[in-house]
């Protein structure tokens, strides 16, 4: 019988009060179809929504429940120091704030502060608790410290309103423990330049052109390279999102910008993956002042083309592995193969930009993957974190067989800024 793909892992189940406590119940039988030796844990408010027995009977252990228990004493101790990988799901707002704060005044919040593995969390909560400010900033400082926040989805929500807080679906959180749980420094020694976001370009000094990329994909490649070990630069057009952790950010506006701020790391690189979506036009002739309306005439909106930065650099590549990103409408491995063969790139991610489901902006996208060697791989839809961990498989199977040269420092007059 072949081994299943959990096999041996120790995963300690957090539940915590939430309606979605119900659907940990079906977690819980999967991960334990997987393999997985599961421990549930769970807080007074969760114990409201399902009964620990249920739980007790489908893990065939006790649920852990009292910071101060008999058996085992000290609980939290116990369960961290053996454990693989902490799942919370669902996890509410409070939980994903006391996580945050370092507060430990049960045995959940515990577990947090106590252990040092890896820890998921799948949020679940009425959309409008998800939106508010305390908690954006909880999520963000959790999501810096390393720690797996799922998007929660959109749906009809336990209020009766519909909108985003649904826990998220079986499929992605089983991603996302096997993601976290193959989390290894496999990519150490790896010099990693990622590009993101979109550019800008000026057509007066207010007014620009640009497009509806949000960085969040190649946020999230430089923030996977960096977990798995990378030396990781991110060069950015703008955007709202802060710079992942251990990653190194320039901030860009222009394709010539950019152009500019990869070339001069592209010596040091040894995997370049152009994320961004770099504007193919600019205003031919800008103002450097606003533009009165009375006096338009529309000649700053004669367009000229920007450098092609990911050809021109595929020209000049000495040892590098070039990753691209193509966004198509139509056609897209007929047009997906020519891009591969026409910037002579060794992996190409293909995506569909048009409709309710782009890839633009949405916190989920379905890609095909496109080695040079090997056939395209479409794959199911998933969330941008858990897809960037597919890319630098991909990346690391077809074109990181051998070991990379000694490690480079960055060039002349480059200065770090973290
Ligand atoms: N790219 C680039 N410089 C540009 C345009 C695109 O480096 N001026 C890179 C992108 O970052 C991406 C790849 O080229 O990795 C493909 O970009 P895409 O927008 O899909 O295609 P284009 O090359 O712009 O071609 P077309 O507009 O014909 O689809």
């Amino acid at each position: 019988m072949s081994e299943k793909a959990l096999q041996g892992k120790r995963i300690v189940l957090c539940v915590t009060g939430s309606i979605a406590a119900y659907k940990a119940v079906s977690l819980l039988r999967t991960l334990v179809e997987e393999g997985a030796e599961v421990s549930v844990a769970m807080t007074s408010s969760a114990t409201q929504f399902v009964a620990p027995l249920t739980f007790e009977v489908l893990s065939g252990r006790p649920v852990l429940q009292r910071l101060f228990a008999d058996s085992p004493p000290l609980p939290h101790l116990r369960a961290t120091e053996e454990a693989d990988l902490i799942l919370v799901a669902p996890a509410t707002a409070n939980c994903l704030a006391k996580c945050a704060l370092g507060l430990a005044d049960d045995l959940v919040s515990t577990l947090f502060v106590a252990t040092r593995c890896p820890i998921v969390m799948a949020p679940a909560m009425d959309g409008d608790m998800w939106d508010q400010p305390a908690l954006a900033a909880h999520t963000q400082t959790l999501r810096e410290r390393g720690i797996m926040v799922l998007e929660p989805e959109e749906g009809p929500l336990a209020s009766g309103l519909v909108g985003k807080g649904r826990l998220p679906a079986e499929h992605v959180i089983m991603e996302a423990v096997r993601s976290r749980l193959a989390l290894r420094r496999d990519w150490s020694g790896q010099r990693v330049l990622v590009s993101a976001g979109p550019t800008r370009e000026p057509i007066d000094a207010v007014r620009f052109i640009t497009n509806a990329s949000s960085g969040k994909m190649g946020y999230a490649i430089a923030d996977a390279a960096a977990q798995r070990g990378a030396d990781v630069w991110l060069v950015s057009g703008p955007t709202a999102l802060p710079p992942p952790a251990n990653v190194t950010r320039v901030s860009v506006l222009t394709a010539d910008e950019m152009a500019h701020a990869l070339d001069a790391r592209f010596a040091w690189a040894t995997v370049l993956v152009m994320t961004a979506a770099v504007g193919d036009f600019r205003p031919r002739y800008p103002s450097s002042a606003k533009v009165k309306k009375h006096e338009w005439t529309g000649e700053p909106l004669a367009l000229e083309r920007t450098p092609d930065i990911l050809q021109s650099l595929s020209g000049k590549r000495t040892h590098q592995v070039l990753v691209g990103f193509a966004a198509e409408s139509e056609d897209l491995l007929a047009n997906g193969r020519k891009k591969l063969q026409q910037k002579n790139l060794d992996v190409l991610v293909i995506n569909k930009i048009t409709g309710a489901q782009s890839a633009f902006g949405n916190e989920s996208n379905e890609a095909i993957l496109f080695p040079r060697h090997g056939t395209p791989m479409p794959l199911e839809r998933m969330p941008k974190r858990l897809l960037a961990d597919r890319i630098l498989d991909t990346i690391k199977e077809h074109c990181l067989s051998s070991p990379p040269s000694r490690v480079q420092q960055p060039p002349e007059g480059i200065r770090r800024i973290r």
